[in-house]
């Protein structure tokens, strides 16, 4: 494994008044970890290359079952990551999928990383396109910055709270809101989807009343297409925290709202409070504002039933 371990430099975090970090600061921070999402992402994209050829093993092997793969990039990524960021910014707490995924019972109301360093492992392992580096960092339950490097396109997808959400340094902007019926939708389908009992009949009712449903198998690639306005709205059951930091503050920044909740009935946009970052099983609507109202509203109404 070649290339050497990413160094960020150090630096004095600005706080805003009320200890929250400015704008100026998460613009700071951003630069460093886009270079470094990047950099890896590339790194990991150069190593599934030369899995295809046959040059290299990626040391593939299943976690909870055998459809939830890791490969020993996932795991390297992670640890150049975490070893980049936390030099660099020693105080901020850090979750992170392989082997820091234990979140029950930790306190996330301070600056937390919450990274996903291969998001789509299946598209990776398969040289199917759309595998992510996400880099996500939550302050006091708000996601304040966002860096999605996706592999497929080479572009970096970023937004900070108040500076707006970008692709490199093209602006972006969700869709034009419009009905359920003219709407695309995207969202994952996995063993933890349809362990929610609202899985079928809500996939069933928005597949039959939108105009299209996708799946990319990569959660952050979903926030990234609805932040460009390439959907209209994503959602998913049974997702983590590591899978969606990074896009929450992409889409609303970008113009967009995220409804999130750790049961189908409490589905609720705006400030969230920390736990949602420790939660196993969260469930998402991200999307244009009132389309996502719709589709929260669809995901309540199966609730009651
Ligand atoms: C998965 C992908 C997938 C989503 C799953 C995630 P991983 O992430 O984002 O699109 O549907 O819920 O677990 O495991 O490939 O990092
Ligand atoms: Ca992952």
């Amino acid at each position: 494994m070649a290339s050497p371990d990413p160094t960020l430099r150090t630096g004095k975090v600005a706080t805003g008044p009320s200890g929250s970090l400015s704008l100026s600061a998460l613009l700071s921070i951003k630069r460093q970890v886009a270079s470094l999402a990047r950099e890896l992402g590339r790194w990991a994209k150069e190593r599934s290359d030369a899995h295809q050829r046959g040059d290299f093993d990626l040391g593939t092997h299943a976690k909870t079952a055998p459809g939830d793969v890791v490969t020993e990039i996932d795991v390297e990524v992670q640890r150049r990551l975490v070893g980049a960021l936390g030099a660099a910014y020693p105080t901020f707490g850090m979750l992170g999928e392989e082997d820091l995924g234990h979140a029950k019972g930790t306190d996330f109301s301070g600056p937390t990383w919450v990274i996903d360093p291969i998001d789509g492992t299946q598209n990776f392992v398969r040289d199917y396109p759309g595998f992510c580096v996400s880099i996500g960092l939550v302050d006091n339950g708000e996601s304040v910055l966002g860096v999605i490097y996706d592999a497929s396109t080479d572009a970096t997808f970023w937004a900070v709270k108040g500076g707006g959400a970008w692709r490199n340094d093209a602006r972006l902007h969700v869709a034009a809101d419009k009905a359920l019926d003219h709407a695309v939708l995207t969202t994952g389908l996995t063993t933890g989807s349809e362990a929610n009992p609202l899985q079928q009949p809500v996939f069933a009712e928005l597949t039959a009343r939108s105009a299209g449903m996708r799946q990319s198998g990569s959660s952050c690639r979903d926030l990234c297409f609805a932040a460009s306005g390439k959907v209209d709205l994503f959602w998913q059951f049974g997702i983590r925290a590591w899978d969606v930091a990074a896009g929450i503050v992409l889409v609303t920044e970008a113009g967009g709202i995220v409804a999130l909740s750790s049961g189908p009935n409490a589905l609720q946009s705006g400030a969230l409070s920390s736990n949602w970052v420790g939660t196993e099983k969260l469930t998402i609507v991200a999307g244009t504002k009132r389309l996502a109202s719709h589709v929260v509203s669809i995901i309540q109404q199966h609730g009651q039933r």
